[in-house]
């Protein structure tokens, strides 16, 4: 291990992000960028479908922003990364992400999740890495009845291969803590929501479809709830995480902002002038979770953090952001993602 002390103090930190070319990745290195300029951030994606690496464009020219494309579970290339950038800390994002994509196909999901981060990890013990940041999820604490919020000691109990993949790859980061002493905190977070997220997933799918008078495919009843944060603030969290976590520690993220599918679908069509009968309950997912909902208090109380954004202001600002960008939609919905909405949804709207 470097010494631990380098991180939060050293104004020159460089840390390495992986999958900085995704939703959650493109707003946490824009951001960083701009709150830490002293830091050198060096992002290493593979570049799948849900990656677009002209979110970054205009970072191309800033000498202190640095992309490589490759796999987090090639050994070679991660180590010779870590060694040759002498990266400080590493925050890991990059993972497949989609809970109906891990349900048609849950390979990819154990390779690059769970043996991806187990290859980062190995690298980052060799490399004497000073932090590891595991970007968790609340999804590996499975699903909550009509109350009750899922805390740090909630046991895990993830339903989907998206969620168990990810409480593999969380819990394999904290044995490499507890065994080999290696600076790891966990960080679980709910749904985030905000711009430049593929519309694959619930918020950018429904404002895309309304936009295009398309059907809006509400699975079952639509009573699923989800507790909504803005991407900026768990940007923020995970910056605190990395700044002022301890070591061994997880950290719960969420926006207090429990909402029901349906009524955030009839949000949406609203902000849109739509009408409701774009709104079709389709057959609902396998294994589909009920409801999450975080308390974030240990994260309040230790890393002094908290969300600045409300639900409301922040669809809108997202609805506003989708509707501003429709060349952006269209490089996103063109060809693997025909293929994948075919399949997924196909005979679900027919
Ligand atoms: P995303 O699918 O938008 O982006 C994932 C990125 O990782 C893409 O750029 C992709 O190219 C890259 N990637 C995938 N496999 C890779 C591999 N093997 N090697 C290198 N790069 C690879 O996902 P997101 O929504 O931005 O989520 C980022 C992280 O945050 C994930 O770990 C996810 O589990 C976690 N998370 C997401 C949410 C959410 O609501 N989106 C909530 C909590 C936690
Ligand atoms: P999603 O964005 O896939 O996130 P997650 O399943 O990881 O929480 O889905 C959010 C909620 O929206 C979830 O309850 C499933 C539901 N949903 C739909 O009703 N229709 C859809 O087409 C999608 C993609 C999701």
């Amino acid at each position: 291990m470097r010494e631990a002390a380098r991180v939060g103090t050293e104004m020159d930190m460089r840390v390495l992000v992986t999958g900085g070319c995704g939703f959650i990745g493109t707003n946490v290195v824009r951001r960083w960028r701009s709150e830490r300029p002293d830091w050198t951030l060096v992002n290493l994606d593979k570049l799948t479908y849900a990656a677009n690496p002209e979110n970054l464009a205009d970072l191309e020219r800033d000498p202190k922003y640095i992309f490589v494309r490759g796999d987090v579970g090639n050994e070679e290339l991660v180590s010779h990364v870590l060694e040759s950038r002498k990266i400080d800390a590493v925050v890991h994002m990059a993972a497949e992400s989609h809970v109906d994509r891990s349900i048609l196909g849950p390979g990819i999901f154990i390779e690059s999740n769970v043996r991806g981060t187990q290859v980062l990890l190995d690298a980052c013990k060799r490399a004497k890495v000073s932090r590891f940041v595991m970007v968790s999820t609340d999804e590996v604490y499975g699903s909550l009845g009509p109350t009750g919020l899922f805390t740090e000691s909630t046991p895990l109990a993830p339903s989907s291969p998206y969620s168990a993949s990810k409480a593999a790859a969380d819990l394999i980061a904290l044995a490499y803590h507890h065994t080999f002493e290696m600076d790891v905190v966990v960080t679980r977070c709910s749904n985030n929501y905000g711009a430049f997220q593929f519309p694959e997933k619930f918020i950018p799918l429904m404002i895309t479809n309304a936009m295009r008078d398309e059907s809006l495919p509400v699975y079952g009843d639509g009573g699923n709830v989800r507790d909504w944060i803005h991407v900026d603030d768990h940007a923020t969290g995970i910056l605190a995480a990395l700044e002022k976590g301890k070591a061994g520690e997880t950290y719960n993220f969420g926006g207090s902002s429990e909402r029901r599918n349906i009524d955030v679908a009839k949000q949406i069509l609203a902000q849109l002038k739509k009408p409701e009968t774009l709104l079709k309950f389709v057959q609902d997912r396998a294994g589909h979770d009920r409801r999450y909902a975080i308390d974030a208090s240990k994260a309040k109380r230790d890393l002094g953090w908290s969300p600045a954004h409300d639900f409301e202001n922040g669809l809108a600002e997202t609805v506003r952001w989708y509707v501003g960008h429709p060349e952006w939609i269209e490089k996103t919905r063109s060809g693997e993602y025909r293929n994948y909405y075919d399949k997924q949804y196909g005979a679900r709207l027919a």
